[in-house]
């Protein structure tokens, strides 16, 4: 229960896309039990209320900042809320992804300027607004969601998705080699076929929700899709102590899918 207690944490994309538990919702609810003090940020801040709220009913510490990661003012917005809350910041949780379907062909600048904008420039915004604060206190964790979409083809395209992602993952490790001496840790995780509101919101109306769920779980070696949770616990393992002196690595979270 006391993984991160004492820590303060800003989780980026800490609501739900739909009903039910999306990756960051559960990562932030799991931080805050572990005793994390949680600043929710989202651009729909119902959705951030909605996972805040959740983490005040068990008892936990959340705060909302309402802000688009699009935004250049987004990582100075989250840094001044940190401060304000709590004086500082020891751990990042970028979660923030969007997908869009398409092929080299059917994907014009636009949707992969926006693609790029959401999934890597704004990882970008939101580590350098931190990395002054973590760099001067000589400690800090980030940990950014990624996907397995950087490394293995689905048999499906979304180039722009898994290009970004691959971005996300250098980010990772460039952010790691420069901030090591500041003893600031940074990992990224490849979550595989994930159950989540995320994946229904891609698909909505594509493909039938029940086929949908067993083709993905088929996929799978362990036999099943992993769930939020999953997801949340690996963002938890990189985010404590426990991993003091794991930085600049890629955690794949996908159930043998690339064994
Ligand atoms: N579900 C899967 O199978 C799977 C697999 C691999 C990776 N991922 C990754 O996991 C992450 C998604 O996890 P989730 O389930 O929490 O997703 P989600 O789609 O529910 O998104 C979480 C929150 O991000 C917010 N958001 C979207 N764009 C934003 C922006 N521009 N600024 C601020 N907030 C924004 C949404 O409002 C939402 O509340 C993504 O990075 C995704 O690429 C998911």
């Amino acid at each position: 229960m006391n993984r991160l207690a004492g820590k303060r944490a800003a989780i980026i994309g800490a609501g739900s896309v739909g009903e039910g538990w999306g990756n960051g919702k559960a990562t932030a609810a799991l931080f805050a039990r572990e005793g994390a003090s949680l600043l929710c940020v989202d651009r729909n801040q119902d959705a951030a209320e909605a996972t805040a709220e959740l983490i005040r009913s068990e008892g936990g510490t959340a705060e909302v900042l309402a802000a688009d990661v699009t935004d250049h003012e987004a990582g100075a917005q989250v840094m001044a809320r940190m401060q304000a809350l709590w004086g500082g910041i020891d751990i990042l949780d970028y979660n923030v992804g969007i997908s869009q379907a398409g092929g080299v062909l059917d994907t014009d600048d636009e949707a992969w300027a926006r693609v790029f904008d959401i999934n890597l420039t704004g990882a970008m915004r939101m580590v350098r607004a931190v990395l002054p604060a973590m760099r001067a206190q000589k400690s800090g964790a980030i940990v950014f969601v990624s996907s397995l979409a950087a490394v293995y083809s689905a048999p499906y395209s979304y180039v722009s998705y898994e290009v970004s992602k691959m971005g996300l993952v250098r980010l990772a490790r460039s952010v790691a080699r420069e901030n090591a001496p500041y003893q600031i840790r940074s990992n990224v995780l490849l979550p595989g076929v994930i159950d989540t509101p995320h994946v229904t919101a891609f698909v909505d109306g594509e493909t039938d929700p029940a086929t949908l769920a067993a083709n993905r779980a088929a996929m799978v070696p362990m036999g099943r899709q992993g769930t939020a949770w999953d997801v949340a616990r690996a963002a938890l393992f990189l985010a404590s102590e426990e991993a003091a002196y794991i930085t600049g690595v890629e955690l794949r979270v996908d159930g043998g899918l690339t064994a």
